[in-house]
């Protein structure tokens, strides 16, 4: 079975960290001999853009405040007696999910990959739309820092004038992007005031050209390294994050809009094998959306197809879902138990400049729209019960960009 290179990837990523620290140092002395340059840090921006995900832990004593603010989270689950179930789960299962990260090289590469991709999309931005410079990159995590609460406090204190909250997971779920938008609408009602800035939202992405693009690149090039004679064979698995039942009944859009980038890619790629959409990460006892991605490896391999090419669908930079639940439970441990002969993973998009790219046009063509949001947005799941869902839709909705 092919080993699929996480060591090499976790090595770059270890490199590349090191040459950040290098620069920032290189930069501090910078800061001493001159007039304060220009940097990240200290630029006055006239756009702001929030770049939203869940974050992962950076370090092992991370985990157990990560999986806290993840268990108490009511926009992404409800438990009974939440504030007491919540505490004990995040305490009882912070062991084995440090065992995990520990295993990936101790922490989430989410927080590196993510200010390279903001670093490259601000770049871009600043030359391709001046009308809208300069622009800032901030990153506002859920469940560890920084926090969305702590970057929107940055973005006002910097006296941005038009902040973009753009969803780094291309597919909208209320579980995902809702619970990030939900959490800067109760930013400003804690607060009980107006924001400073204009917001608007990029809300979902998921059939973008260059995202299409970057994962049809991807997919080709790792097709080129199963050997040639199984190539046609190999069935290509799109992976992406579960779902509960319950939360795709409440008619969630998430499942149809992760099955339209998978349309989009093939397309691209002109079908050139077969496919499937599968699910993994499920946990817990309840009813979650599949087919599971290990029952499929394992179906497979049992009807004589041993050559899987498994891709990240839903998620755009590696996490302990590629790193550890792919690569290693999957592709190494499942891979070997079944028999197969060949499973590999694409890479994530990461530090891919086709990417950036793709960032920076989602954001260009979005100011230049002046739309608030998009208008999938403004409908709640049929079958919501969460009020603040409605508040937040109408908090964006009503935006006056002009
Ligand atoms: Fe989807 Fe509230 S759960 S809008």
């Amino acid at each position: 079975m092919a080993a699929l290179g996480s060591a090499g990837r976790l090595l770059h990523f270890a490199r590349s960290s090191f040459g950040l620290t290098l620069r920032r140092r290189s930069t501090a002395a910078a800061l001493a001999q001159n007039a304060a340059p220009e940097t990240q840090e200290n630029r006055k921006p006239k756009t702001g853009i929030l770049m939203l995900n869940m974050g992962g832990p950076e370090k092992l004593e991370d985990v157990h405040d990560f999986l806290l603010r993840l268990f108490m989270d009511t926009d992404l689950m409800k438990l009974p007696v939440q504030s007491k179930l919540g505490p004990f789960i995040a305490k009882r299962r912070t062991p084995k999910i440090q065992e995990q990260y520990s295993k990936i090289g101790g922490g989430s590469p989410i927080k590196h990959w993510t200010s390279m991709q903001g670093e490259g999309m601000v770049k871009l931005l600043d030359e391709a739309s001046p009308d809208t410079a300069p622009h800032k990159f901030y990153i506002g995590f859920r469940y560890v820092n920084p926090l969305t609460e702590e970057a929107i406090e940055e973005m006002e204190k910097d006296g941005v004038e038009r902040a973009v909250a753009f969803t780094q997971y291309p597919q909208y779920s209320c579980s995902t992007t809702g619970s990030s938008l939900n959490a800067i609408y109760r930013y400003y009602r804690n607060r009980g005031d107006r924001p400073k800035m204009r917001w608007s939202v990029i809300d979902r992405w998921p059939t973008h050209p260059l995202l299409v693009e970057c994962f049809a690149e991807h997919i080709q090039n790792e097709l080129l390294k199963f050997p040639e004679d199984k190539r046609e064979d190999v069935v290509i698995l799109f992976s992406a994050h579960s779902l509960p039942m319950a939360v795709v009944n409440r008619g969630d859009p998430y499942p149809q809009e992760v099955g339209a980038t998978v349309q989009r890619v093939m397309e691209r790629l002109g079908h050139c094998n077969p496919y499937r959409l599968v699910w993994q990460s499920r946990v817990g006892p309840m009813a979650w959306l599949g087919p599971q991605t290990d029952d499929v490896i394992k179906g497979l391999s049992e009807r004589g197809k041993k050559n899987i090419l498994l891709v990240p669908i839903a998620f755009t930079s590696d996490h302990i879902e590629t790193l550890h639940e792919l690569d290693i439970e999957y592709a190494q441990v499942l891979g070997e138990e079944c028999g197969v002969e060949n499973i590999r993973r694409a890479e994530s998009l990461n530090g891919n400049p086709l990417f950036m790219r793709a960032l920076a046009d989602l954001v260009q063509s979005h100011l230049k729209s002046n739309e608030p949001c998009s208008r999938q947005l403004t409908l709640r799941c049929p079958l919501c019960t969460n009020p603040t869902c409605g508040e937040t839709k109408a908090f964006f909705a009503s935006q006056k960009l002009s």
